[in-house]
């Protein structure tokens, strides 16, 4: 049995914290290898609700969970959690959760930029979860981000903070925040340092040791591929890359380790914060999907827009990201719709295209191509076998395999962690 890569194919929220969760029951180690507490998933196990936003979801079961390399660490943020999740009875000891040393964090000033810019962007605002993700991705970039690692080095910790600051106080001036002092940021740091440290390690030798021991890893992507700062809608992106093979950079393996592609895609199309959006639905329709799907975000609260199955878009993602199979989400939402369409093309002008164009405007423009299919009046919620669908299910459910040219591996039809339909295991390949 090999190792599995979940990504999201659309834009986020496609319920990706249930299927890794329902994955992470057999693998030995879960890891998230890139964004930070921009994320959130959210899983389901009897009457407990827990939201994850940087501990990777493998802790509901235990499992060995790991923070790699490529995650921007909120270090306040990251307590929070733990303490929020140990009081619902999970035990978050440094035996289950591994923090990588080289992983960068997400400071104040961070988010203090971050909301900034948005307040003064106006109407070209991103439309970003406010935590500072992007800043501190910027930082890390600009090889003067705080690390794990300076922690436990004092001494050296002082220079570095003194380096950040050289950038961020004339940022700061030129958007009327206030000066942020050395000394403040190192009493924060010294605040949090001994919170910290006992559960950060070189992350990568404990999925090499993982690796030789033939234990079975689990890479949890966080956000999704439209929203990879390369392969996504940007400049209405996040910050880092989401596809599949930043999970090896990520976590520091090999590209190979990174075994079975799963892509997370929702039955209909949902979108949080600015940016294009062909399949859109600003009619009742879409308020209906809305509702029904509970499309609120788990991090801000905001109210996700909704549209139709885009197939151009996801095809996109399946070829950028390497999916090997994909788990259609949420299908119960779309129960007694009576008609459905799915976007198979964009018009463009007078062009038809069956990729979306990199430019921004580009993507504004296009207008997409839809073709219809039957709904179904009865219910898929809570099924739990292909055989209790209805044969429209079923339909519309093949038409979206043979569209995005990639097999669909599993089918999800309610929050609960049992309601899963599956047809190929990801972890046999
Ligand atoms: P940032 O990641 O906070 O910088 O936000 C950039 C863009 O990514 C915004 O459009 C956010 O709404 C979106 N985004 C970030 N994280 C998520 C997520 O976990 N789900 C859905 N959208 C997200």
């Amino acid at each position: 049995m090999g190792n599995v890569t979940v990504i999201g194919a659309q834009w986020g929220d496609e319920g990706k914290g249930k299927v890794i969760d329902w994955l992470a029951d057999r693998a030995d180690v879960v890891v998230r290898f890139q964004g930070g507490n921009n994320a959130g998933h959210t899983i389901v196990v009897g009457n407990t609700e827990y939201r994850f936003s940087l501990l990777p979801s493998g802790v509901a079961q235990g499992k060995l969970s790991v923070i790699g390399n490529g995650v921007v660490v909120d270090p306040w943020s990251l307590l929070d959690e733990i303490a929020r999740v140990q009081g619902q009875g999970l035990a978050i000891t440094p035996q289950v959760l591994a923090l990588a040393d080289a992983a960068a964090l997400v400071l104040p000033l961070h988010r203090d930029l971050d909301a900034a810019r948005e307040a003064r962007a106006g109407a070209g605002k991103i439309g970003t979860t406010g935590r500072g993700i992007g800043p501190a991705y910027e930082d890390k970039v600009g090889r003067r981000a705080i690390r794990f690692c300076d922690l436990g080095d004092p001494a050296a910790l002082e220079t570095k903070i003194e380096r950040l600051l050289a950038h961020h106080q004339p940022l700061r001036r030129g958007l009327d925040l206030p000066e942020v002092t050395a000394e403040a940021v190192l009493s924060q740091l010294e605040e949090i340092a001994p919170r910290v440290l006992p559960f950060v390690q070189p992350s990568w030798r404990v999925l090499d040791r993982a690796a030789k021991a033939g234990q079975r890893v689990l890479f949890e992507g966080a956000q999704a591929v439209m929203l990879d700062v390369d392969h996504g809608t940007y400049p209405f992106v996040t910050s880092s890359n989401t596809v599949a093979g930043q999970a090896a950079a990520g976590s520091g393996v090999g590209p190979r380790a990174t075994g079975y592609v799963l892509g997370i895609v929702k039955a209909y199309t949902t979108r949080v914060g600015e940016g294009p959006f062909p399949c859109e639905l600003k009619d009742e329709i879409g308020e209906r999907i809305g509702q029904r799907g509970a499309e609120f975000g788990t991090v801000t609260g905001r109210k996700r827009r909704c549209g139709w199955f885009d197939a151009v878009l996801v095809r996109q993602s399946v070829a950028v990201s390497g999916v090997d199979g994909v788990a259609l989400t949420k299908l119960d939402v779309l129960d007694g719709l009576e008609t459905l369409k799915i976007c198979v093309g964009y018009r463009l002008g007078d062009r038809i295209l069956d990729y979306l164009p990199a430019g921004l405007s580009d993507q504004a423009a296009v207008t997409p191509i839809y073709e219809e299919i039957e709904g179904w009046s009865q219910v898929t919620h809570k099924a739990r076998s292909w055989r209790d669908l209805p044969a429209a299910a079923v339909k519309y459910v093949r038409r979206i395999e043979e569209l995005i040219g990639a097999q669909i591996a599993l089918v999800t039809t309610s929050p609960d962690r049992d309601d899963v339909i599956m047809m190929r295991d990801p972890f046999r390949g």
